[in-house]
Order: structure tokens, then C-alpha cells, then sequence
């Protein structure tokens, strides 16, 4: 399987730090942003990636990760979308070439997660997977309604909503096969009033087709959009990178900092 990973738009509720640079170069902990989802992937076996980016700092994307060696890319491919505020989708629909007829495995850049998702990507053949994590303030994400006679199943996906149905989010990590630019295709603009390709939609034509399954995603996970997510993560990882340091490591740093 390839990856997809989205990292464009305009980071706008992250000014003034993204008028700097690109929202999923910005640092969480000791590494820039793009790195996590980078990881998630190679960790699963995925080395072939191509990153969209759009925005005025697009440039910054190959200083940064050069050709992607350094952490485990075999081949590392960029696009370019044109609309930074086209949405999700929009900047999906740029990888139907690189996907060449194979399914992917997509996650939005400012996604971080300890989750390992080999098995999932092992057990996909056709479809499309999304993981869900329990979260305290779903009315922010993409939240899954239940049905009321079988809470195994979803009976659709709601984007945002004031008053949500349950208390998951849809994450963004996803696994879809070729028919998933179809459906890009059949987006609609006006879908959640803000003017862009949702990937919500798209994940509700997966399931009108009766081809969504779901999984919850186990370990940590948060998105770094906010300040608050962003702070939540920074707070996460450097306390994951401090905890497995040895104690003769840390004796060795706090000796250099000396
Ligand atoms: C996007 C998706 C949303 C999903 C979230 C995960 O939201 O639209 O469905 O739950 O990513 O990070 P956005 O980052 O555009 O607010």
C-alpha cells in the first residue's frame, strides 16, 4: 500500500505562527509536525509517500524533509494544490496518479498518533477503513452516529456537529481503495457550508455503499491544529521522548546542559 499525507491549507487558526511557515512544519516537541505522520506510516511498511502541500510556504516541505531517507521513505513525491482552502478531498484528488489503481493509506499531517495500523493495512482489500478515538470534545472533528439497535454499526458521519451523537471522533487516518476518487469527484462544496471538499462526505458515500468499516485507534492520538491540541501534543511527546531516555541518558544531558 502507499501513503497520502495532506498537508496543506492555511493553518489560519494557528496565526501568527503559520504565517512562518507551513502549519505541519511547526515543531511538536524536538521535531516538526509532518515528521509524526511520516512515522506512522514507515512503522506500518508504507515508504512510498507523496505529500500534497499547498499555501505560500510550500517550499519549506523539501528543506525539511530533503528526500525523506532520514526517516525511512524509499520514494518521496510532492503535489501541489492549488486552492489552500479547497479542503480534504480537493487535496486527495491530487494523488489518483501516485495511488495508480493501488489502495492508500491517507493521514492528515497535523495528525499524531503512537497507533500502530499495520494490521489494518494488512487486513484491507477493498473499501474503506476509518479509526475512531473516544475524545472529550467530539463537536470538533468528524463524529460517527451509532445505531441505536447495533452500536457496531455506523449509520452515518456526521462533520462538526453542535450537539454531537456520540463521543468519537473520526480521525484522520484513513485506508481507501480506487474508488475513493470517484467519490472525490461527487463531493459538493456546500456540503458543511465552508466551501470545501469534505473528506466526511466522502467517508458517507463509503458507507451508503455499505463499504466502511471502522476501528478503534488504540494508543495516543491527537490532531495540532488548535493551540490546544498543538500544546496537548507538544505535552505528549516530549514526555513519551523524556520517558524512554535511560537515566544514564539523562545524566549525560543534564551534564552537557551543565
Ligand atoms: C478534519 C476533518 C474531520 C476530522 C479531523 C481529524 O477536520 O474534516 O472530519 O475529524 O480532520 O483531525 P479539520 O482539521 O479540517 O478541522
Amino acid at each position: 500500500m502507499k501513503g497520502v499525507i495532506l498537508a496543506g491549507g492555511l493553518g489560519t487558526r494557528l496565526y501568527p505562527l503559520t504565517h512562518v511557515t507551513n502549519k505541519h512544519l511547526l515543531p511538536v516537541y524536538n521535531r516538526p509536525m509532518i515528521f509524526y505522520p511520516i512515522q506512522t506510516l514507515v512503522k506500518a511498511g508504507i515508504t512510498q509517500i507523496l505529500i500534497v502541500t499547498s499555501g505560500p510556504h510550500v517550499g519549506h516541505f523539501l528543506g525539511v524533509l530533503k528526500n525523506g531517507t532520514e526517516l525511512g521513505v524509499r520514494h518521496l513525491e510532492y503535489a501541489y494544490q492549488e486552492k489552500p482552502d479547497g479542503g480534504i478531498a480537493d487535496a486527495l484528488a491530487l494523488a489518483e496518479n501516485f495511488a495508480d489503481g493501488e489502495p492508500i493509506a491517507v493521514i492528515l499531517g497535523d495528525n499524531t498518533t503512537d497507533a500502530d495500523i499495520s494490521d489494518a493495512i494488512r487486513r484491507h482489500k477493498e473499501g474503506a477503513v476509518i479509526f475512531l478515538k473516544e475524545v472529550p470534545d467530539p463537536q470538533r472533528f468528524g463524529v460517527p452516529v451509532f445505531d441505536a439497535k447495533d452500536p457496531s454499526k455506523i449509520v452515518k458521519i456526521e462533520e462538526k456537529p453542535k450537539q454531537p451523537k456520540s463521543q468519537y471522533a473520526v480521525t484522520g487516518l484513513y485506508l481507501y481503495d480506487p474508488k475513493v476518487f470517484d467519490y472525490v469527484r461527487q463531493c459538493d462544496p456546500q456540503y458543511a457550508g465552508r466551501g470545501e471538499l469534505e473528506i466526511t462526505e466522502v467517508n458517507n458515500f463509503y458507507l451508503d455503499a455499505g463499504n466502511l468499516q471502522w476501528e478503534e485507534l488504540n494508543g495516543f492520538w491527537t490532531d495540532a491544529g488548535t493551540f490546544d491540541s498543538l500544546s496537548q501534543a507538544n505535552k505528549y511527546w516530549g514526555q513519551k521522548s523524556q520517558a524512554s531516555h535511560t537515566p544514564t541518558q539523562h545524566a549525560r544531558s543534564a551534564s552537557i546542559v551543565r
